[in-house]
């Protein structure tokens, strides 16, 4: 049962690639059945909003067009400009959010204090624009969408074993039905709406987006008919709402136009943002497959000049997990939390393709002799790690989550700072610290939070804004 939203959703603004100096842009909206959205309207021109999916009482429209990459500028929708800083060859402000929901009950919480992250973004924009904005994963909490369908109530410990083509037909309405839903809900809060109607967005999901966990549950669940109606679910609504598209026609940032995988990269004077696709291949065993593999060599084999800022919705680096891991496999109630630290990077299971990816970072530095920074979510703290590449180069960890999901207990920072310090060496020669934030004792911050990034005259900083204690001082990076 989809609920028809009183008020038109959208502009949502999403950066479909960066081209000949020029901003190619997606103009989302979601407007009752029935109704055309305005056209965007450019000086001497007026584009025209396509239909691109239609639900029971709504559809969901795009608009592509295009900005200048090199100076601010704005567009008119509906009797309104809006003003865009697009300026991304200089000094510029990026914002970087992720976890914009909870597990339990996000559609039911008061919006002043599940926004209040996002209403100081918002100020902050007012203070001095931001050129972009990153969204790391768990863009939506679509845990509940199994809900309230017989073949998936019971989702993810129990799936019938072979559900008749009506009742899959049934379930996938209902679970487009559902993500519609919690993306129009989303979408049209006010702090998160105009922001962005105003600041582009670049997304990569999480398990959230899908379910918790994703990719690390039993093959005998993703690989069901169930698993695999809601992963479908999960993927229409992730390509149309976070990306504004449908399969077959993805912008041109991403790697493989077939989707196959959904990592992309965006190159912009002097920036690389690169987000791979930890989702779509994932399984148990491996994190990413030969799609994912494939642009991340790419990525490693061309020159970019700059800075690289790797989206990994799970940090790239953390403390020992390994330890905790072992104990958890013989306890068998912790199985839950076993499938959750799976889930990392650091897991006893990826430790091959962890080392693989830290070693084509370490080559992607040494290549033009720049610094990457990898930008994550997922833990709900906020925290930062170092890893040594050689060269006086070094790799930049700086996890920031979530945007509105409340932290964990403060118990919980304190321990994964203690884990900290047993230290973690995958690559030999290569030691991770994980380290406190400026102007911060403990190393693990539990706070609502999200990150900063800035160019200044070539140099790159980060600074937290952390819920309780504020801005943090600038972090060279
Ligand atoms: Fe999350």
């Amino acid at each position: 049962m989809s609920h028809p939203n009183p008020h038109p959703v959208g502009p949502i603004l999403l950066l479909d690639d960066v081209a000949d100096g020029r901003m190619i842009l997606s103009a989302l909206f979601i407007v009752a059945a029935g109704d055309v959205p305005p056209p965007v309207e450019l000086p001497g021109s007026a584009v025209p909003a396509v239909a691109l999916a239609d639900y029971a009482h709504a559809t969901v429209w795009r608009v592509r067009f295009a900005l200048p990459a090199d100076r601010a500028s704005s567009y008119r929708w509906n009797g309104e400009t809006f003003e865009v800083a697009g300026d991304l060859t200089g000094d510029l402000r990026l914002a970087y959010v992720s976890c914009n929901g909870e597990e339990i009950g996000d559609m039911d919480r008061e919006g002043s204090e599940r926004n209040a992250m996002w209403s100081r973004l918002r100020d902050d924009h007012r203070r001095q624009p931001f050129a972009l904005m990153l969204h790391g994963g768990d863009q939506v909490y679509a845990d509940e969408v199994t809900r309230g369908h017989p073949l998936s109530d019971e989702w993810p410990d129990h799936v019938p074993d072979n559900p008749s083509p009506e009742a899959l037909a049934d379930l996938r309405d209902h679970l487009r039905t559902r993500f519609f839903d919690r993306y129009a809900a989303l979408y049209a809060a006010p702090e998160l709406a105009w922001l962005a109607a105003r600041v582009p967005s670049l997304m990569q999901w999480d398990d959230h987006d899908i379910c918790d966990g994703w990719g690390s549950l039993r093959p005998s669940r993703t690989g069901s008919a169930v698993g695999q109606a809601l992963f479908g679910a999960a993927r229409d609504s992730f390509l149309l709402f976070q990306h504004g598209t449908v399969a077959g026609d993805l912008p041109g940032r991403f790697a493989d136009p077939a989707g196959g995988h959904l990592g992309w990269t965006i190159h912009a004077p002097g920036l690389r943002i690169l987000a791979p696709d930890l989702r779509s291949e994932r399984t148990r065993r491996t994190i990413m497959g030969t799609g994912g593999w494939d642009m991340m060599e790419a990525e490693a084999g061309r020159a970019a000049q700059g800075h690289t800022l790797l989206m990994s919705s799970v940090p790239l680096l953390g403390p020992r997990m390994s330890l905790l891991e072992a104990v958890m496999v013989a306890i068998p109630r912790m199985q839950k939390y076993e499938d959750d630290l799976r889930d990392q990077w650091q897991s006893r299971s990826h430790r091959d393709e962890w080392r693989r990816v830290l070693g084509l970072v370490r080559d992607m530095a040494q290549k033009d002799g720049h610094d990457v920074t990898a930008i994550s979510g997922e833990i709900h703290l906020a925290t930062r790690a170092v890893m040594d590449l050689g060269k006086g180069l070094h790799l930049h960890q700086l996890v920031a989550s979530g945007i509105a999901h409340r932290a964990p207990p403060k118990g919980w920072a304190r321990f994964l700072g203690a884990l900290a310090w047993l230290g973690e060496n995958p690559l030999p020669g290569h030691p991770i610290r994980i380290k406190p934030l400026p102007g911060q004792r403990g190393r693990y911050v539990a706070e609502r939070n999200f990150l900063v990034l800035e160019r200044r005259s070539g140099d790159w900083d980060a600074r937290w804004n952390l819920e309780i204690s504020g801005l943090t001082a600038p972090l060279a990076l």
